[in-house]
């Protein structure tokens, strides 16, 4: 169901509060799951592969329409793409960057405008498919404890459906076509579930006690089936000129892009431990992106906000540094409060905050004057500590030559009370 801006903008005190929907005045802030990838289901490119730290679709065109047009927006935390696709369907151009190569890679196939050939040619190879008699010698990813994700049933036959895509004679549009289709068929065989925050392996056995699994002709049935969205969702049109993801680190834009941003509309990571690269692992395992566990920690050290293989051993050697002083009153006591029941967790949320330093000095460098920036971000608890991350970015705003900086909260997170999801907004007046 299509909804209306108007249910998510009302007026209180002459300011426009853009996500107050129509709860009665002093009711909590709920769940709210329209502002969550939750609510882009049924959104043709929007549900090409569904990742949990997606937002939605709403919620970008929100604050797209909420002040003008703008003319060039930027989101420097790319994720699924979700802020980008939502401005090219509006005829906005939009550049995105991420420091994960497979996302940009999924974020740019969700861009793409593909040819009627192309499109063809994917669905040509879909009728062509069939699974190889011989069952030995197919390659399948180097990543631990594979059998806990597939029994060798499914493996065989995913790995024969990886093969035939990787090596058909294909332009590269359509082989991304059906690699993003291979994704979503990896993923829905895969013995896991993805909670609020995590992924966590499924139990096997079935109520007979018998180990559950996909045969051969299940894998490619569903593979069918994922590959008609995917083409249906490619065939909308799209203008595939307008948005761009890029690979690189946001704590260095100015070496990145070229061009000046009159809009920001951005999910930074969270100061919650969540690591994507964990989250993404059978996925970059398959594409090739990762070919072992000291990989993973490495990019996951690269990242704002990972903590995962050995970018914990790597905090603990971490030292802060003077020139990226976080600006904020009280950080070094909430830094000291969680120091005190863990070093390393202490350690992980300074780290977070200074990364959240060089990010923001390096935007200052690829806005335009006048500039909207809207950073929808959440709080986190540590132990007693709440980290109020809403407040700390709203510092490291103004810091940076934002004024007018405001925190409008817009939705409660989870079960946990304190627990909630902000859009910090600003405007860009050096
Ligand atoms: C909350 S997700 C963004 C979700 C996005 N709004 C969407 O709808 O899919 C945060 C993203 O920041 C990326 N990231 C983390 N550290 C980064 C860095 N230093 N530079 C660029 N991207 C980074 C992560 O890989 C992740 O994709």
């Amino acid at each position: 169901m299509k909804e209306s801006f108007k249910n998510y903008s009302m007026k209180t005190n002459g300011q426009t509060l853009l996500f107050a929907d129509l709860e009665a005045p002093g009711t909590p802030t709920g769940q709210r799951a329209h502002l969550t990838f939750k609510a882009n289901r049924s959104l043709g490119r929007h549900n090409w592969l569904r990742l949990t730290p997606a937002y939605s679709r709403h919620l970008v065109e929100q604050l797209v329409s909420s002040l003008g047009s703008p003319d060039r927006v930027l989101d420097p935390f790319c994720g699924t793409g979700t802020t980008a696709l939502t401005c090219a369907e509006h005829g906005i151009r939009a550049d995105t960057v991420d420091i994960n190569p497979f996302l940009v890679w999924l974020a740019n196939a969700k861009f793409a405008a593909y040819t009627p050939e192309e499109l063809a040619e994917a669905k040509h190879f879909q009728s062509l498919l069939r699974l190889p008699a011989d069952k030995n010698g197919f390659w399948h990813p180097p990543l631990a404890d594979i059998e806990k994700w597939w029994t060798e049933d499914e493996l065989v036959p995913l790995s024969a459906l990886y093969n035939s895509v990787k090596e058909a004679d294909l332009s590269e549009p359509a082989r991304n076509l059906l690699f993003s289709a291979f994704c979503r068929v990896a993923i829905e065989t895969a013995s896991v579930s993805f909670g609020h925050q995590s992924m966590s392996f499924k139990p096997r056995n079935g109520d007979n006690g018998m180990v559950k699994t996909c045969a051969g002709e299940q894998v490619t049935g569903l593979f069918r089936r994922r590959l008609s969205e995917i083409l249906e969702a490619a065939a909308t049109e799209l203008d595939g000129s307008l948005a761009k993801a890029h690979l690189g680190d946001s704590r260095n834009l100015h070496t990145i892009l070229r061009a000046k941003y009159s809009r920001v509309i951005t999910s930074p990571p969270y100061p919650n431990r969540m690591s994507y690269i964990r989250e993404l692992r059978p996925y970059m395992y398959w594409l090739g992106y990762l070919r072992n566990g000291r990989q993973a920690g490495e990019l996951d050290w690269q990242a704002i906000g990972g903590t995962w293989g050995c970018a914990t051993s790597n905090l603990m050697r971490w030292q802060p540094s003077e020139e990226a002083r976080v600006p904020f009153d009280g950080f070094d006591e909430m830094i000291s409060g969680i120091r005190k029941r863990s070093e390393v967790l202490g350690r992980y949320v300074h780290k977070y905050f200074e990364d959240c330093v060089c990010h923001f000095r390096s935007l200052a460098r690829v806005l335009r004057e006048g500039a909207t920036a809207h950073y929808i971000v959440g709080n986190s608890k540590f132990y007693d500590e709440m980290v109020h991350t809403e407040e700390i970015y709203a510092a490291l705003m103004r810091d940076n030559g934002f004024e007018n900086v405001r925190i409008e909260n817009i939705r409660k997170r989870n079960s946990k009370k304190e627990l909630f999801e902000f859009i910090v907004s600003g405007e860009f007046s050096p």
